[in-house]
């Protein structure tokens, strides 16, 4: 991570044009290059509009009322044109299926080249680079619709890395995905943080899964950040969760219920993954 961070947000404030309520009520964030951060959300509490903010749909497809500063590795969404986002911030939604549109694979992930007008050359080894990196390598010539569907999730993955951008977006990537399906995604997620650097922006219910993986969390609620802190210091916050509406892990919420019953519960920081709960009942004995 570098001193300067890859996303600056100041103050920034969204009510679409129908929309009844800010969905975003001054959000003010900085995101370090290569952090992990998983949001998390009640419906309705703004993540997916606050990926859209920041690779510039909002306000170029979808129009409203906004204001403060968004600055996404030196640019600025709202003066750069969409396609151009695309090679900074790469989106992944959370139907894999209906993010397929071409007959094979390969296609698919080229897509994206096509658009910006990379040449026919350059494609061709990006393509193949992008499958190799979710896993795909030698997919090409299949068709997405008889994938699996963490195997589509992995191929809209490709599609975005394709375009080689420095933060990937996923919003609720999982959530129609079989356990296998969710552990292929963040298994590739992992991986692209971790072993190339990437910025990785996760919205997701599983927090489970994000206590194991992100760096940060921060937690919306009615379009603004009602908590943020390590997983530890998050989702160690059970009461405040709770009034929120939002789960915690199970581990947390376990070691919460029996604090106090016990020599363990008294010291430290509350267990959010399984790891740390061994250790935490291991130090008391
Ligand atoms: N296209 C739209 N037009 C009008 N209002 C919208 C639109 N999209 C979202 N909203 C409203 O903006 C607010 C934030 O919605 P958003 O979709 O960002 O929440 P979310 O946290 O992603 O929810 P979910 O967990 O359901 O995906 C909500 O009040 C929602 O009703
Ligand atoms: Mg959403």
């Amino acid at each position: 991570m570098t001193d300067e961070p890859i996303i600056s947000i100041t103050k920034l404030e969204f009510t679409y044009t129908h929309g009844t309520r800010p969905a975003l009520a001054g959000v003010s964030l900085q995101i370090g290059r290569g952090e992990y951060v998983g949001i998390v959300g009640l419906n309705g509490a703004g993540k997916t509009t606050l990926g859209l903010c920041l690779n510039g749909i909002i306000p170029h497809m979808l129009m409203g009322q906004g204001s403060g500063a968004v600055r996404i590795d030196g640019r600025d969404p709202w003066t750069t044109p969409v396609r151009e986002m695309a090679r900074t911030v790469g989106m992944v939604f959370d139907n894999p299926e209906f993010q397929m549109s071409q007959v094979t694979a390969g296609e698919e992930v080229a897509l994206g080249l096509e658009n910006v007008g990379l040449p026919y050359e350059e494609m061709v080894p990006r393509v193949a680079e992008a499958l190799e990196l979710v896993g795909l390598a030698g997919f090409d010539e299949r068709s997405p619709m008889a994938l699996s569907g963490g195997q589509q999730q992995r191929l809209a993955i490709a599609s975005t890395l394709a375009m080689r951008p420095s933060i990937l977006f996923m919003d609720e990537p999982t959530s129609n995905l079989d356990p296998i399906g969710k552990e292929e995604v963040f298994e590739i997620a992992r991986r692209l943080n971790r072993e190339a650097g990437m910025t990785i922006i996760v919205a997701e219910h599983e927090v489970e899964v994000l206590a194991e993986y992100a760096d940060r969390i921060i937690v919306l609620d009615e379009g603004r950040i009602a908590l943020q802190g390590t997983p530890s210091e998050v989702f160690g916050e059970v009461e405040t969760m709770a009034r929120l509406g939002l789960r915690v892990p199970q581990v947390a919420e376990f070691a919460h219920a029996v604090r106090g019953q016990s020599a363990a519960a008294r010291r430290g920081p509350l267990p959010v993954t399984l790891a740390e709960a061994v250790a935490w009942v291991g130090d008391g004995q």
